[in-house]
């Protein structure tokens, strides 16, 4: 499957760091994405046989996943080959409100035909949820030791620059020996989360940052900001996201971009 994606508005006064797609309104970056996702499972399906991907919550990432369910543009998903993993979660049950589990549900996973077995919520209500999520992807991809690969990860960012659960000043920033942790304490916004961890976000072939809407503006500008000196995960999570074999695209409506009339 080759794909032409509408034309990438370039007048914007953004810099950051890999590939970024602009379009002109929030519709067409849904439909933009949607066919990238569709072509990356189809080359993995192809040259792998399976397509294992991370989702994210938040409200952005909804459309999107509306998308995939609806349109028949998007059929050719390897849905049957996919493996579903999640980025990161909040620490309360899959019937919370909180849950981007439960979120995921009812806007992707019930329409989809994945068999359950690939489908893999965190268990974040039972103990050390993190080294059960590490061990049962490890387990997946055969890997006792090493970093999986995702084919792809969607991620999302916060106005403080945050991304999966790596909020500022936040305990998992620094960790470099994990797959997946628990992340609490004073600098993460309740309840406790655990989440990828950069090492494995790293690892992935494609990670996509997707913001929508000119409340991303300013973090997006942060970002840009803190790149013309180098990544400050510490203080600005999102750019502690370095591919380091893959590939970084954001997809950003213009709205987002701060791309005014
Ligand atoms: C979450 C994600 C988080 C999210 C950003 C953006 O589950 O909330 O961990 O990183 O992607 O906070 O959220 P919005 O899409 O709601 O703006």
């Amino acid at each position: 499957m080759t794909y032409e994606l509408n034309e990438s508005m370039a007048d914007h006064g953004l810099s950051l760091p890999g590939e970024m797609h602009v379009a002109p309104d929030a519709d067409t970056l849904y439909d933009d994405l949607a066919l990238v996702f569709t072509c990356l499972g189809q080359e993995a399906d192809e040259e792998r046989g399976e397509f294992h991907i991370a989702l994210s919550g938040g409200t952005t990432p909804w459309p999107f996943y509306q998308r995939l369910l609806i349109d028949t543009r998007f059929r050719a998903v390897p849905w049957l080959r996919t493996h579903i993993w999640i980025v990161d979660e909040r620490r309360v049950s899959d019937d919370d409100d909180l849950s981007n589990f439960k979120s995921l549900r009812g806007s992707l996973l019930e329409g989809i035909p994945t068999p359950p077995s690939q489908v893999h919520p965190m268990m974040v209500t039972r103990d050390a949820p993190d080294v059960l999520y590490e061990a049962e992807m490890r387990g997946v991809f055969g890997m006792p030791q090493g970093l999986p690969r995702m084919d792809f990860v969607l991620l999302g960012m916060g106005g403080d620059c945050h991304t999966a659960s790596l909020f500022p000043n936040s305990g998992a920033i620094a960790v470099k020996d994990r797959l997946i942790v628990v992340n609490d304490g004073p600098n993460v916004t309740p309840p406790a989360r655990v989440t990828m961890t950069y090492p494995l976000l790293n690892a992935a072939r494609q990670l996509a940052v997707l913001c929508v809407g000119a409340k991303k503006t300013e973090a997006l500008q942060r970002v840009a900001e803190q790149m013309k000196s180098g990544p400050d995960p510490v203080n600005v999570p999102i750019t502690g996201i370095q591919p380091t074999d893959g590939g970084l695209t954001w997809y950003l409506d213009r709205d987002a971009a701060g791309i005014k009339d």
